[in-house]
């Protein structure tokens, strides 16, 4: 929907702002190409093939609205601010401002080392954080389930028996946090993914879980570009100098209010996350997630 014309008849940028709907659950089309569904987390069931939609292209986007309740979100936040339990905390480059409580594969080691100990540990912290079937693994992991027809949706398991990839990361982006423009599937150019290469399919989807929204911006802004899962090309590199320009894709751009999930094709479609303003902190559980080879299950990595 490329309304505007600059004077010189180049398309200019259209963004379009995303707005809550939880009433339908049917597709709403925004800015002309993303099509999105959104509802509450107990119509998770009715929607049980969101994920195949999403994989089939017919989606671009699914947001289950109310994952936890305020109450819930409030303590989980506050123990994460006071860094209770003691995450791993790890780090994204500095200019991006913004941390993990957990190791994002893409920034592990080459070589895994220790990745796995790191992992069955935080899912320890997780399960002490949120304990039994409120806990991030086994509730998220549950109603995204719900929605692949009650395909199991869990950790990727690690190369050796015993051995799981972290389900989520937690990320905090602190006031002028951002992540420029990428598609999720370049992680499969890294030597990190190679264990996963050969457990799961190339198509690749993520979700983020709003734990806390920015005052302003920390914006997720999806660009109306592609790429197919067997094309994947690194962008977030600075020594890529070649990139998309974003300036005159249009886009539509998702601030998720606390307790929203937005489940995205991320893996085709440009995205990056827009600077957070103000003080308080974007707090979200981020994973990637891909169908298993035999697809018996989604896995999940942080
Ligand atoms: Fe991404």
């Amino acid at each position: 929907m490329n309304s505007e014309i600059s004077s010189g008849s180049v398309p200019a940028k259209s963004t379009h702002d995303w707005q809550p709907c939880s009433a339908s659950g049917g597709v709403r089309v925004l800015n002309g190409f993303l099509k999105v569904i959104e509802f509450d987390a107990a119509e998770c069931t009715r929607h049980a093939d969101a994920f195949e939609r999403l994989r089939r292209g017919e989606l671009q986007a699914v947001i289950v609205h109310n994952m936890y309740e305020q109450a819930a979100l409030h303590g989980l936040v506050e123990r994460l601010e006071r860094r209770d339990p003691v995450f791993l905390q790890t780090w994204f480059p500095e200019k991006f401002r913004s941390w993990f409580y957990g190791r994002n594969l893409n920034l592990s080691r080459p070589g895994l080392d220790g990745y796995f100990d790191e992992a069955a540990q935080f899912h320890r912290q997780l399960e002490s954080l949120l304990p039994g079937p409120q806990g991030l693994v086994q509730h998220v992991g549950r109603l995204l389930a719900q929605l692949d027809g009650g395909r199991p949706v869990r950790a990727a398991p690690g190369p050796l028996p015993g051995q799981n990839y972290m389900f989520t990361t937690f990320r905090a982006h602190l006031e002028g946090g951002y992540i420029p423009p990428h598609f999720d599937n370049e992680q499969t150019l890294r030597p990190t993914y190679r264990n996963l290469h050969e457990i799961v399919e190339l198509h690749m989807t993520s979700f983020v879980l709003a734990l806390t929204q920015a005052e302003d911006g920390g914006a997720l802004e999806v660009f109306n570009l592609t790429e197919e899962p067997a094309a994947a090309r690194m962008l977030s590199d600075d020594r890529v100098l070649v990139k998309p320009d974003v300036s005159a894709l249009d886009s539509v751009s998702f601030r998720l209010p606390a307790g929203s999930l937005i489940l995205l094709d991320s893996g085709r479609y440009l995205h990056r996350l827009t600077p957070v303003r103000g003080a308080r902190k974007r707090w979200t559980a981020c994973s990637f997630m891909a169908l298993s080879r035999n697809r018996d299950a989604t896995y999940c990595w942080g």
